[in-house]
């Protein structure tokens, strides 16, 4: 009894502590379950990409800032400059236009009267050497791929407004399935073509066993209607002429119109079902009706 005692105090003592424990993880059981969840990690994605926008923003504008108080200073510089030279009676110095400054800058480039200048002492039997920069067409091409670079990923990367590969590939696809799904409803007695891809018959043959099999039969000897396993045919033996017959029926006659219970595409399968049980010569089938058509 003392030691059942004893073991029931130690068990509550137990699960004390482990309620204690639990709770104690408990919110952090909870966080790690949070950040394995798919909407937590969206949301990660979404906070980093508005991140992504937010610093891309800030350091265009401080760029812009920087530039213009650069802009600001040096003007004021050049016009103290020319007030000096004012003063003492010079002349004000020659000022590039903007064009010719920012074109300077950009490219470095030395013009050819002054090619003297960057000539090194190098002559090898009367080739010289330049010391001169790159090409301004080479620079303003690179200048132009860091532009687009930048263009490029914020318009893919940061703002998300151009489709990645995944999504042009989706947004084909759902094109493509649209074509597909308009081919299938285009399908009319004229266009339609027999097909033996196992899936067309496979589809062909549940449409068949689901509707028709109760006037033609299982196995297509024939019944109430005509054995569509034979080579006579009362109303024509292309793939055109059976697809009509199931499209638009002969009503007065029992056959029923499928039009508007099967899609053209459904019609067109079990048309291609039809002919491909052709010659199977089922037991106690019905006699030959119609006319005999060759293949
Ligand atoms: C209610 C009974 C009935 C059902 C259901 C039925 N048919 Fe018929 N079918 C007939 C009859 C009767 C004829 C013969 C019409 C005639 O004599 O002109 C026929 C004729 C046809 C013909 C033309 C045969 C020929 O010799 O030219 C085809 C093809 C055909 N059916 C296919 C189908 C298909 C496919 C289905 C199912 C989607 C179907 N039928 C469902 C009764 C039926």
């Amino acid at each position: 009894m003392r030691i059942y005692k004893c073991n029931n105090m130690l068990l509550t003592r137990i699960s004390k502590q482990k309620k204690y424990l639990l709770t104690a993880l408990l919110p952090l059981l909870s966080l790690t379950a949070n950040a394995s969840s798919e909407a937590s990690i969206q949301d990660s994605e979404t906070f980093i990409q508005v991140l992504l926008g937010i610093t891309t923003v800030i350091s265009f504008l401080v760029l812009i800032a920087v530039v213009i108080v650069y802009k600001v200073v040096h003007l004021l510089l050049i016009k103290e400059e020319e007030k000096v030279a004012l003063a003492e009676g010079r002349e004000a110095p020659v000022r590039l236009s903007f064009w010719d400054r920012f074109n300077q800058s950009m490219t470095d480039a030395v013009p050819i009267e002054n090619e003297a200048e960057i000539l090194l002492d190098h002559d090898y039997d009367g080739i010289k050497e330049l010391d001169n920069h790159l090409p301004p067409w080479w620079k303003y091409l690179f200048y132009a791929t860091i532009v687009f670079a930048a263009v490029y990923l914020a318009l893919y990367q940061v703002f998300d407004v151009m489709p990645n590969q995944e999504q042009e590939y989706q947004a084909e696809l759902k094109i493509a399935e649209q074509q597909k799904l308009l081919a299938a409803m285009s399908i009319d007695e004229n266009s339609v073509e027999f097909s033996d891809d196992p899936e067309v018959l496979a589809s062909g043959a549940a449409i068949y066993a689901a509707n028709c099999a109760a006037c033609h039969r299982d196995d297509g000897g024939g019944g109430v209607g005509p054995n569509l396993t034979d080579d006579y045919w009362i109303h024509g033996g292309t793939i055109g002429d059976i697809f009509k017959t199931i499209k638009y029926g002969v009503p007065q006659k029992g056959m029923i119109s499928w039009q508007k219970k099967l899609t053209p595409s459904k019609i067109s399968d079990v048309s291609s079902y039809i002919k491909s049980i052709r010659g199977t010569n089922p037991e106690n089938a019905k006699e030959p009706q119609g006319v005999e058509v060759k293949e």
